[in-house]
């Protein structure tokens, strides 16, 4: 089978397509026809292990100290389960699934495990934007329900809300009875405004932190806003959340533990299927659309990733892996 090959940390150009054995599922698997998958902000950076900070040597550890250990990179997919490995009952061969997968996306087949992150697709979207749904909203859920821990009515205020995490940020603070100030470039002002965001501003010409407005949370999706100038906008036992984060952030965490007033708070997005069905639940419901920003062939992967790289990023980068039948 074609997939990407993953056989340095480095720049775009490593990652190059090439022939690989088909994958075989095991017991408990699945083996899934991908026929859409993405490039996320996390496939950019495992790929060159650039911009890890502190967590340099846990991802080194994690995915290869001198070189990386599994040779297919991806992690976001749609597509049909193709076969069934021994035990597996909660699948259907030809079923449309999506999902995310620890490695290996960046393939004409991945296999996985059955209780994985992995769902039945959401009957109202295609297998492309149902590829672009798992990584962003799973890290904007996690981040609203447990690290911000939202409550009906509260003002929330999202930095990057243009990226992948922060259009589902938006979606879903709404869904949750939030007001959403969203803050991003300008031209991507009517995208936030039509997925919910009651106020938009625009990062290169508005400083959110000079608002009149305060907010019971500013979650940062992208990085780079300051604890002490977000403290003007945060209500008194507000909460400012990092998405992104590195040695500086949990040390405010810890401080802002310790002294009254808002708090810092950092997290980590894991993928679980439960969380997964809430979010097929709701893309069903259409309280979630994906947002595709940029479609390409699989083929054009060190594009997408230079893409990625270069911060210009809207929603998600699709990968087509199957080209689409046009109706006649
Ligand atoms: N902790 C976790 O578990 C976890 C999970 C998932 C993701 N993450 C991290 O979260 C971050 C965001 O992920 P993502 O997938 O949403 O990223 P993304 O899709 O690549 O974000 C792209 C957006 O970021 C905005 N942007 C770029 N540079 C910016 C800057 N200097 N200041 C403000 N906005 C800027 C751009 O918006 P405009 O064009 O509108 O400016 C662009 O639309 C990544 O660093 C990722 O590694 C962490």
């Amino acid at each position: 089978m074609q997939a990407v090959l993953w056989r340095r940390y480095g720049p775009p150009e490593s990652l190059t397509l090439g022939e690989v054995p088909m994958p075989h599922p095991g017991q408990g698997e699945i083996r899934i026809r991908v026929h859409a998958t993405t490039v996320t902000s996390g496939d950019a950076r495992l790929r060159g292990c650039r911009g890890a900070g502190l967590f340099w040597l846990p991802l080194r550890l994690a995915f290869g100290l001198f070189q990386p250990r599994h040779p297919i990179p991806g992690m976001e997919f749609a597509g049909e389960v193709e076969a069934l490995g021994p035990g597996v009952t909660s699948f259907a061969l030809g079923e449309r699934v999506f999902g995310l997968a620890p490695r290996g996306a960046h393939a004409e087949y991945l296999t996985m495990p059955a209780d994985g992150c992995v769902a039945r697709q959401p009957t109202t979207l295609t297998h492309a934007e149902a590829a672009a749904l798992p990584f962003g909203a799973l890290t904007a859920l996690i981040f609203l329900r447990d690290v911000a821990q939202i409550r009906t009515g509260e003002r929330l205020l999202v930095h990057g809300a243009a990226g992948a995490v922060g259009v589902h940020v938006v979606q879903l603070a709404r869904y949750f009875g939030l007001e959403v100030t969203a803050v991003a470039s300008a031209r991507h002002a009517a995208l936030l405004r039509g997925l919910g965001a009651a106020h938009v501003l625009d990062r290169a010409t508005q400083d959110f932190t000079l608002g009149e407005r305060r907010h019971d949370v500013v979650l940062d999706a992208v990085g780079g806003t300051s604890p002490q100038r977000a403290r003007r906008v945060l209500a008194p036992r507000g909460r400012h959340v990092f998405v992104n984060f590195g040695a500086r952030e949990l040390a405010q965490m810890l401080w802002t533990r310790l002294r009254p007033g808002p708090r810092v708070l950092c997290g980590y997005a894991g993928g679980s299927q439960a969380d997964l069905l809430t979010l097929r639940d709701l893309a069903e419901a259409g309280a979630l659309r994906p947002v595709i920003g940029q479609e390409m062939p699989l083929a054009r992967i060190a594009e997408a990733h230079a893409l990625v790289d270069s911060g210009q990023k809207c929603g998600a980068l699709v990968l087509r892996v199957v080209p689409p039948v046009i109706p006649a």
